[in-house]
């Protein structure tokens, strides 16, 4: 990813000191974890199930937008379960053989989580569908009229895949996954909660009144919420007494230009693009990307969805509009195109 925003859900371009606070403040069982109350009944039964049963549970898949806690969710399972956890990502495995090696090294009850699974190319993917189905491992021996075909047995191991565009999977490797969930956007009650339970972690003192401020910019993603809150204990240690006040919030806001709906100056440009290239609307996502310099992608997956959530941006058939909030929001004079407006 390009540019850095403090509000972009992903861990990319985080150092890795911020990474490990990152993982420090992620709750390790179903306890500790605020919101997803459907998904978390949901894998407890599962749990509950598959332990008195003796059997791994089946294979997990997690979709939603970034910075919803896919991971989280994963090693929250594997420490319920009991199991040893492997992470690795749909890109980084790049051949059959890397899958191969990968599963074959697993024991049973062993969960391998797949980030970004449906970036798995074609013949990792093709690999992946009888090892989900049947523990079999097929592999190629030889090349041309000589090569044979082997059959590996493999360990019972559960697969948890995450991804953000449930669209991009295959279907054949949709249907492996007997559990499939979506994560929703937490309220700004359970952010306010998760900032205040990470502020303990991280032994800052913050105000409730502070929490709840906060809570409404971090566009109701927990990743966000906690980086935020690592840049306004830095404003608050430079500029004030190390605690956490409505003040010292509002103020570190201001400097990082992070308004009370949680936009940045990219998400702005986004609406304002919209509105003021194209009467509000509708406009195709390519040309949308093309305008803002930002790849399709990103549009789609980081963009949108808090835009669509909190009612500032639809997705039509004919492309993105801006609605009359939008145009409030921003200070636009919605009378440029009244009957565009929805
Ligand atoms: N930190 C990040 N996500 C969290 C969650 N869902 N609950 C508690 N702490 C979190």
């Amino acid at each position: 990813m390009a540019v850095e925003r403090i509000v972009q859900p992903t861990t990319d371009d985080e150092s890795p000191e911020e990474q490990l606070i990152e993982i420090s403040l992620r709750p390790k069982d179903f306890a500790s974890y605020i919101g997803q109350e459907r998904l978390k009944k949901n894998m407890q039964l599962a749990i509950t199930a598959a332990k008195k049963r003796d059997e791994p549970i089946d294979h997990v898949l997690l979709y939603g937008p970034p910075g919803l806690g896919k991971t989280t969710m994963a090693s929250v399972i594997a420490n319920e379960m009991g199991a040893n956890i492997r992470i690795t990502s749909g890109p980084a495995i790049e051949r059959a053989g890397d899958l191969a090696s990968l599963l074959t090294n697993l024991q049973d009850g062993d969960i391998l989580f797949i980030d970004e699974i449906h970036r798995l190319h074609r013949s990792v993917e093709e690999v992946l569908y009888s090892a989900m189905e049947d523990f079999k491992l097929d592999i190629m021996l030889g090349k041309g009229p000589s090569a044979r075909s082997l059959r590996l047995d493999l360990p019972k191991f559960t697969i948890i895949g995450a991804t953000t565009r449930t669209g991009s999977l295959a279907a054949p490797l949709r249907d492996r996954f007997g559990l499939q969930h979506r994560l929703e956007f937490y309220t700004n009650d359970e952010i306010a909660k998760i900032i205040s339970r990470a502020a303990n972690i991280l032994e800052v003192e913050i105000h409730d009144e502070a929490a709840n401020h906060l809570a409404k910019r971090a566009r109701l993603t927990p990743r966000i919420a906690n980086r935020l809150l690592k840049r306004v204990r830095d404003y608050a240690d430079v500029n004030g007494d190390g605690i956490i006040d409505t003040v010292v919030t509002k103020q570190a806001m201001e400097l990082l230009e992070i308004d009370e709906l949680g936009l940045d100056p990219a998400d702005r440009r986004v609406l304002e693009t919209i509105i003021e290239h194209h009467k509000g609307g509708p406009v195709g996502v390519e040309t949308l990307a093309a305008l803002t310099g930002d790849e399709r992608a990103t549009i789609e997956d980081f963009f949108e969805p808090y835009l669509m959530q909190i009612g500032l941006l639809e997705r039509t058939p004919r492309g993105r509009k801006a609605t009359r909030r939008a145009y409030s929001h921003l200070g636009k004079d919605d009378k440029l195109d009244q009957t565009k407006l929805v």
